[in-house]
């Protein structure tokens, strides 16, 4: 395992954020890691993926560890499913189009999300009428403090909107090292999201498949969101807030038009998630006067006010306080608390 010393981490992190790691490395497998950090206990570590959920206020006084574990394996099939294992190191997006080439169905609607494949159960990505959860099978991951691999199936995972055990009790414990999916030999479509349906209006697709979803995807995350390579940034900043019942018809008499969802059924139903609605944070933001905002070089998106910005040279905490203010104005003006989606560092 090669350590390298004083590195700009600018490269790692989709946001562009140019703090510096005291010490860093890449590794491919788990078995020189474990025997490096069996020597550095004390070393304060941050394991990273393709860093496109995080945002670094601060340099890391310590190792930052990049997750290269490669490789994608079909390790077995039956009538319905083909189970197809992929390297928690895995570009996403690139395992998205190896499935989707050979006709492997149920990822076509997560096309295009910047990230690795180990980074997608920790926060249950999801996009476009579809989460990870649907399609996943089981994971392995290292534990860091009692240096043994433990298999996960979903029920362990707890999945959540944008949640998992990796992000609540279990966060920063565990390496994931290889994420297994359940993919579908015969697709189910999922267009039930308006946008999509549009879209695929406007492509004028024959004959539906998973390609041609995968397309619409591509075109419409690309028609909204900013390309990190152009313009940094970690996707949706906050989480789309859920309010009760009866908070939301108070707000919808002030504001008709506030867009709304039934908020997802994650526990057994009975269960006091019900009776909550999902707003949409993109539309309360902008209501806030916030969208195409710009302070020095942090900004929030011109398209999607949802999306925080580095226009260049943006430090992770004028982010973080330009976060602080809009979360700020849409408490005071809506009476809601945002919730950070990106993972602060
Ligand atoms: N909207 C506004 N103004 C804005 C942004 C949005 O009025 O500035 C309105 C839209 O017009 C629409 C509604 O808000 O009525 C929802 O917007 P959109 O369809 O763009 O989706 P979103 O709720 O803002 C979520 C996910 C995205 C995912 C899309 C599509 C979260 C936190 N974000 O965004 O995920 O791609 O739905 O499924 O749930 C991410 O997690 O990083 C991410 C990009």
């Amino acid at each position: 395992m090669q350590i390298r010393e004083n590195i700009s981490l600018r490269q790692y992190n989709t946001f562009g954020i140019d703090v510096r790691a005291r010490y860093f490395s890449a590794f491919a497998g788990i078995d020189t890691l474990a025997a490096w950090m069996e020597k550095n206990p004390k070393v304060k570590r941050v394991i990273l993926g393709g860093g496109s959920n995080i945002l670094f206020t601060k340099n890391v006084d310590g190792i930052v560890l990049k997750n290269e574990i490669v490789g994608i394996d079909e390790i077995k099939e039956d009538d319905t499913y083909v189970y197809v294992r992929a390297g928690a190191g895995e570009n996403w997006h690139r395992f998205v189009q190896y499935c989707i080439q050979r006709n492997w169905a149920g990822l076509e609607n997560l096309s295009l999300i910047p990230g690795s494949v180990g980074a997608a159960p920790m926060q249950n990505i999801g996009a476009y009428g579809v989460e990870l959860q649907e399609v996943f099978n089981s994971l392995s991951a290292y534990h860091l403090h009692d240096k043994k691999v433990h298999n996960f199936t979903a029920g362990d995972c707890a999945f959540g909107y944008r949640e998992s055990v990796f992000k609540k009790q279990y966060k920063d414990q565990f390496i994931i090292l290889n994420v297994t999916f359940r993919l579908r030999k015969h697709p189910v479509f999922h267009t039930s999201y308006g946008a999509i349906r549009e879209e695929l209006e406007k492509m004028q697709v024959g004959e539906l498949s998973i390609q041609a979803i995968a397309q619409a995807v591509i075109n419409i995350r690309s028609s909204k969101l900013p390309d990190p390579a152009v313009i940094g940034n970690a996707g949706s900043f906050f989480k789309n807030p859920e309010i009760p019942q009866k908070q939301f018809e108070v707000l919808q008499k002030t504001y008709p038009a506030i867009p709304h969802y039934p908020a997802r059924q994650y526990a057994v139903s009975g269960s006091d998630d019900q009776g909550f609605i999902k707003l949409a944070a993109g539309w309360l933001i902008e209501q806030c006067g916030w969208k195409g905002f710009r302070r020095g070089d942090a900004g929030v998106h011109v398209n999607q006010s949802l999306v925080l910005v580095n226009y260049g040279k943006a430090t992770g905490k004028e982010i973080y306080n330009l976060s602080g203010d809009v979360l700020h104005s849409v408490h005071k003006k809506f009476g809601i608390l945002l919730e950070r989606e990106v993972n602060i560092v």
